[in-house]
This record gives C-alpha cells, structure tokens and sequence, in this order.
C-alpha cells in the first residue's frame, strides 16, 4: 500500500508497486561480503526489505544508513526499523556528500542501492555514482540492482557503460527471476576486484 501512495505522488522516483522479495535481497546482500563492515549506507531504501536484511548481516556495532526519499516511505521504514540500530534518513541520495559529513563520516565501507537508475537522466547517473566513487573506502564496493527489462533501453546501456567508466570492478551477478521484476545485481570496486563470498 505504501509503494502504491508512493507512487501516486512520483511514479517515476518511486519506479515500484511492490518491495523486493526477502529471497532476492538475501541474495543480493549476501553476495556483498559484509563481515568486516563498519559503516554502509543503502540508497533508495523504500520500506525496507533490503535494509532489514543488510541489518541481519551485518555485524551489530557496524553503522547504516538508509536514505530514502519519499516521506511516506520513509516514515514506514523508520516504524519498521525502530530499535534495530538502523539511522534511516528521509533524504536524497544526491545529498549523500552531506548527510555524511552531518554525521561526522567522511567515507564508507559499502554503498548498496535499488535507486532507478535507468529514470535518472545521464547526468544524474553520472554525478551520482561519481558521489558513489568519491565516498567509498579505497576498498570498499558498491552494489546495486536493475531491473532486467531496463538492460537493454538506452538509459540502461547508459548505465552500464558508467559503472565500467566509474570503477575499475564491475561484477554483474546472476539475475534474480522470481522477482517482480526480474533483478540483477551488480557488485563494484573502485580499485580492483570486489570482494566474493
Ligand atoms: C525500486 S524502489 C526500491 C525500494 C526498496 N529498496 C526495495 O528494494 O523494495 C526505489 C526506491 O528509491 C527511492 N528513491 C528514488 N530516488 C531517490 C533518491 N534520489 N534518493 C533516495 N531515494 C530515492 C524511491 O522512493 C523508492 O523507494
């Protein structure tokens, strides 16, 4: 229902009717490597799915941050995440430089995204995941989902060709088919191979 209210108010940022299922996002955080994780921040966290799993998998003392720009879902993620250390912030992943700098962080170990990349223009991708690049640890990753029907519109191929301008490791996972929709995961380094499980 919330995705539905959403999206009503901004079809195009909200880009769902439905969360992602609990089995593809512990696919895809599990896929990460996130034992030795200090601070992470998930982009686009809607109402939760995948930062409740990044929660289970990540070691209790390490910080995360959920960004998420809807104020409806935003307040559902904040319900839903009381009490389990989760910071959620009703914010835009563009203001990622300063959400960070506000809570005393100057980089991170993980970025984890479901933004709608392919709705962002090209220089929205462009700057976006230069922010990406510029906040990670030299070794940490960034992981992100796109939907299978996007790959190959022009705003996909768009997207893929930045990820391999903007890291030096672009790992693309398997797609996930039960999803609706269907959902490949991709895991990138700025320097070098990302870490595998
Ligand atoms: C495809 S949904 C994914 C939601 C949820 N993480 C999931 O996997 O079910 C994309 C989410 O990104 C959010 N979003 C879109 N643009 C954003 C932005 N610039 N900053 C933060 N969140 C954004 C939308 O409101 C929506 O909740």
């Amino acid at each position: 229902m919330s995705y539905l209210l959403a999206s009503l108010r901004n079809p195009v940022r909200t880009a769902t009717l439905a969360s992602t299922t609990t089995a593809c996002a512990e696919q895809f955080v599990g896929d990460i490597g996130l034992s030795s994780a200090k601070r992470v921040v998930e982009l686009g966290a809607g109402s939760g799915s995948v930062t409740s799993v990044l929660r289970r998998q990540l070691p209790t003392e390490a910080e995360l941050l959920a960004v998420e720009v809807s104020p409806i879902l935003a307040k559902q993620l904040r319900r839903r995440c009381a009490g389990l250390g989760v910071d959620v912030i009703h914010g835009s992943a563009f203001q990622l430089p300063e959400l960070l700098a506000e809570r005393g962080m100057d980089n991170v170990d993980h970025v984890v995204s479901t933004l709608p990349w392919t709705m962002l223009s090209a220089q929205q991708q462009r700057d976006l995941l230069g922010t990406i690049r510029d906040v990670l640890d030299p070794t940490g990753t960034f992981s992100t989902l796109l939907a299978a029907h996007r790959f190959d519109s022009k705003s996909g191929r768009l997207f893929g060709r930045l990820l391999r301008e903007q890291f030096d490791e672009v790992r693309p996972g398997r797609v996930f088919w039960p999803n609706l929709p269907p959902l490949r995961p991709y895991h990138c380094s700025p320097y070098g191979d990302p870490p595998r499980n």
